[in-house]
């Protein structure tokens, strides 16, 4: 049976390798797919979404839009990252697709309700909708077995020195989700920015994709094609990863940690705080006491291991 899942998106251009995984891999089945606004502006994540589904055949799996912007800041976007579309500039046809008319909430709800067996919750984008999903309707709980997040980092941030930029564009929205996970009993997986640079493809390997006959591999290459000439060749799978954390548990290295995530900060607002010390004399006498929320954190992958099994799902010769 293959494994239950839903991604909750920001669709740019990693997004959009990781759509194309978990839309056309065997063993996941993706239900829904939710957005949020964060790399680019929620319409445009919207767009990017539905078309991304299109060209991966994939029209039946409902999308819906969800929050435009974090709890409590305005939005900004990442579009000096994704291309002013959200999607690396391709020229690629637009759907014509509709989103499902319900709150990404409401649907993620739906779903996840109505779904035979527990399912596995990937959040690849700022946690405003899951936080009020967590917060508004609870019982999910029961009907979810797992949350991956791309989120945070135990080391450096990209958004800041700090922060990651999924929890910097919502820092109390990810606060949100570790509390309500742990109150909800819920484990989580924390694919942050210690792996999520570490599997890469390579510019021919893209450019091979970009000339299959299929669609899905052609949208791939050329995705990863974007990233090989904004940022260096090879390029990373980025959000796609977490996507492969789902579906190949054993190529991850995680441990089981204490995170706190910056709500203040002068430069470190966003940060999520991996608490790594061993020494109990030390934790005793910390005036903050150890964070009630534990997470697996991923401190090291096998980088090519991710990798093949992404190209291989899109069709890599
Ligand atoms: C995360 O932020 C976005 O730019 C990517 O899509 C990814 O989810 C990496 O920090
Ligand atoms: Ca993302």
């Amino acid at each position: 049976m293959p494994r239950p899942v839903v991604l909750d998106v920001d669709t740019g251009v990693d997004d959009a390798c990781a759509l194309l995984l978990a839309a056309r891999h065997p063993e996941l089945d993706l239900l829904a797919v939710s957005c949020v606004g964060g790399n680019a502006p929620l319409d445009l994540v919207v767009a990017n979404t539905l078309t991304v589904l299109e060209a991966a055949g994939r029209d039946d799996v409902p999308v819906a839009a969800g929050s435009a912007r974090p709890l409590l800041e305005a939005a900004r976007d990442a579009r000096h990252v994704h291309g002013e579309d959200g999607l690396g500039d391709l020229d690629w046809p637009r759907s014509a697709r509709r989103p499902d008319p319900r709150p990404a909430v409401e649907l993620l709800r739906d779903v996840i309700r109505e779904a035979p067996e527990p399912v596995t919750l990937v959040t690849l984008a700022p946690l405003t909708n899951i936080a009020l999903l967590l917060r508004t309707y609870p019982d999910v709980a029961a009907g979810l077995r797992d949350i991956v997040v791309m989120g945070g980092a135990a080391n450096v941030g990209n958004a800041t020195a700090s922060a990651e930029f999924n929890v910097f564009h919502d820092p109390e929205a990810a606060a949100i989700v570790l509390d309500a996970a742990a109150d909800l009993c819920l484990g989580v997986t924390l694919y942050g920015l210690d792996v999520f640079y570490q599997p890469t493809v390579t510019g021919a390997q893209a450019s091979r994709l970009a000339a299959a006959e299929d669609r899905a591999a052609r949208l791939a290459g050329l995705l990863i094609g974007f990233q090989c000439e904004r940022f260096g060749d090879p390029a990373t799978i980025g959000d796609a990863g977490a996507v492969c954390a789902v579906l190949d548990p054993e190529a991850l290295r995680t441990e089981r940690l204490p995170v706190r995530v910056e709500l203040g900060g002068s430069w470190s607002r966003g940060r999520t705080v991996v608490d790594r010390r061993h020494w109990a004399g030390d934790m005793s006498h910390d005036p903050h006491g150890r964070s009630p929320v534990e997470v697996d954190v991923a401190l090291d992958v096998d980088g090519p291991r991710y990798a093949a099994l992404w190209l291989d799902t899109m069709g890599a010769a």
